[in-house]
């Protein structure tokens, strides 16, 4: 795991914006996995300009969700396929047909999980998953005690993810109390992993999942064992880390990072 501080939330999604572009130019037909979220939408808004000043080309790439609400409809505001459209597809060149999320109303949820799975393998497999971190330490709707190496499937929210999202749904009471998700043993197989997080409420958790022990308390502390993952932060969410010198330093000296700095 490589973590990566940057200034400030903008410079941290902006960079977050530039791997994925870079990643996108040299394979058009990526298979992209996404993330919603409030963090997402400035990464959204990046690629967006991009897509419109920069010529970035989305008509080949394939998307997949990480989750979706059980019980909401696509055309439901408050679901995730009405998310992406919003922030992302409806304003790049991006075919919908190649774009997939869960279907949050499927009659036979357990049949809708499968056939997620088979449509990401018959992909060849996600090139490179994008990830945000909830305040339960989740990476998708992997709430404490995830199997390591679960797959898509329905899980339960916990009550801190249920207070994180009430804001967006104007209470509590209101937010969906289940949701399909991709494992992490689904998010473990893609080819690179991309986290991003901001603001200093997730300061604790980030310190956990990225310095604590490998627990399925913290799902997102399992990507210490993915061979290629990256963890973008902004300096609130970067404060509570112990090697965080280590990690500039990192960040100014490997050539990888040197087009990005
Ligand atoms: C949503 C998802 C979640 C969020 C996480 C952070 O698709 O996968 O894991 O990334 O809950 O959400 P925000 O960015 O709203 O703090």
């Amino acid at each position: 795991m490589e973590a990566i501080i940057r200034p400030n939330q903008d410079s941290a999604a902006h960079l977050v914006a530039r791997i994925i572009a870079k990643e996108l130019r040299a394979h058009p037909s990526l298979v992209l996995g996404l993330a919603t979220g409030r963090t997402m939408e400035a990464v959204y808004r990046v690629l967006v300009r991009m897509h419109q000043h920069e010529h970035l080309d989305f008509s080949l790439c394939r998307t997949f969700n990480l989750d979706e609400y059980v019980g909401l409809a696509p055309s439901d505001p408050h679901s995730y396929r009405y998310y992406m459209n919003r922030h992302l597809f409806n304003h790049v060149n991006i075919d919908k047909r190649n774009t997939h999320l869960p279907h949050g109303t499927a009659k036979d949820l357990e049949a809708e999980c499968r056939q997620y799975e088979e449509k990401i393998a018959r992909c060849g497999g996600i090139d490179l998953q994008l990830l945000g971190i909830g305040a339960a330490g989740h990476i998708g709707f992997n709430e404490p005690l995830s199997a390591l190496r679960s797959r898509t499937r329905v899980k339960a929210l916990s009550p801190i993810t249920v207070e994180q999202n009430a804001d967006l749904f104007g209470s509590a009471a209101k937010v969906p109390r289940r949701a399909i998700t991709m494992g992490v043993g689904t998010i473990l197989d893609s080819r690179r992993c991309l986290l991003l997080a901001t603001g200093e409420e997730k300061a604790g958790v980030i310190a956990l999942a990225v310095e604590g022990p490998i627990t399925s308390m913290i799902s997102a502390s399992a990507l210490q064992l993915h061979a290629r993952c990256t963890v973008v932060l902004d300096e609130p969410s970067a404060r509570q880390l112990q090697e965080s010198d280590y990690y500039r330093w990192t960040f100014e000296n490997e050539p990888e990072w040197e087009e990005f700095r």
